[in-house]
């Protein structure tokens, strides 16, 4: 059976569509400065400034990031609260220059663990964001795959859905990224190779690139060396390549 998210036919697109991102390395990069960990994390929100802008000019629609894990709770207590007080500051400041260059703002994640104010800024960004068609950037905060399933679960049960109903199309539609394309290319930087519970179902197909770069310094040129090696792989979906060739003969 075709699902409605994954490709019937590989896509061919010289930009991926949607791109997802761990940005990791923020606290290596400082310490590499003798610096205090919160200032890796102060460049990082500029790195995301100018890969948001990139990704617009490039025309991906989508940009899905990873901020703030339901792990990351587990760090010490001062780094969690500059964290906070940093994602306070950036909704404020923010979120004007995205609404200008016409970008729309989501949060993924279980808000419920953030301060009422936290909440309040980012629905607020949210509906102020809504009509904006350029590019969709979602920040996922407080997010974990595994939370993401079982609230998708919890809401089709609740829907009364009969196990015997349950597929992967209703179950899709019921996750933190229902209405967006499966992300085309992942990036974690800082150079560990593991997924860490960001978008498990979403990222079944997604051509995976791992970078050394440390988030802060991911500029526009390490994120057209991460859309070239994507453009170099062959998507296959599970067909032959020759099949995939054949396809594409025909679409041409
Ligand atoms: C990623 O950078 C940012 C968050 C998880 C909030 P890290 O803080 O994980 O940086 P490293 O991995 O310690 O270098
Ligand atoms: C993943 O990075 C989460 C974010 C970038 C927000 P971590 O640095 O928390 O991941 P682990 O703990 O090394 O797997
Ligand atoms: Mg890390």
């Amino acid at each position: 059976m075709r699902t409605r998210h994954t490709p019937a036919a590989p896509g061919h697109a010289a930009v991926p569509r949607h791109i997802a991102i761990i940005m990791d390395g923020n606290g290596r990069w400082a310490k590499r400065r003798l610096m205090p960990r919160v200032a890796g994390h102060r460049k990082g929100v500029e790195a995301l400034r100018g890969v948001i802008r990139a990704c617009a000019e490039r025309g991906v629609a989508h940009l899905t990031v990873f901020a703030f894990s339901s792990e990351n709770w587990r760090r010490p207590p001062d780094e969690v609260t500059l964290l906070m007080e940093l994602f306070v500051r950036a909704l404020e400041s923010e979120v004007t220059r995205l609404h200008q260059n016409d970008i729309r703002f989501r949060v993924i994640g279980d808000l419920s663990g953030f301060s009422e104010r936290i909440q309040t800024l980012i629905r607020d960004a949210e509906t102020r964001t809504r009509d904006n068609t350029r590019l969709t950037l979602t920040v996922a905060a407080n997010y974990g795959g595994r939370w993401d399933l079982v609230q998708a679960v919890k809401k089709l049960m609740l829907s009364g859905v009969a196990p015997d109903a349950v597929n992967e199309t209703n179950l899709t539609g019921q996750l933190s990224l229902a209405d967006l394309p499966e992300p085309d290319l992942f990036i974690r930087t800082g150079g560990e190779q593991r997924i860490s519970n960001f978008l498990l179902w979403q990222l079944a197909y997604t051509e995976l690139y791992f970078t050394e770069t440390l988030w802060p310094d991911f500029d526009s040129d390490a994120l057209d060396a991460a859309i070239a090696s994507y453009r170099k792989r062959e998507r296959r979906f599970g067909r032959t390549s020759e099949q995939v060739q054949s396809v594409r003969g025909a679409a041409e």
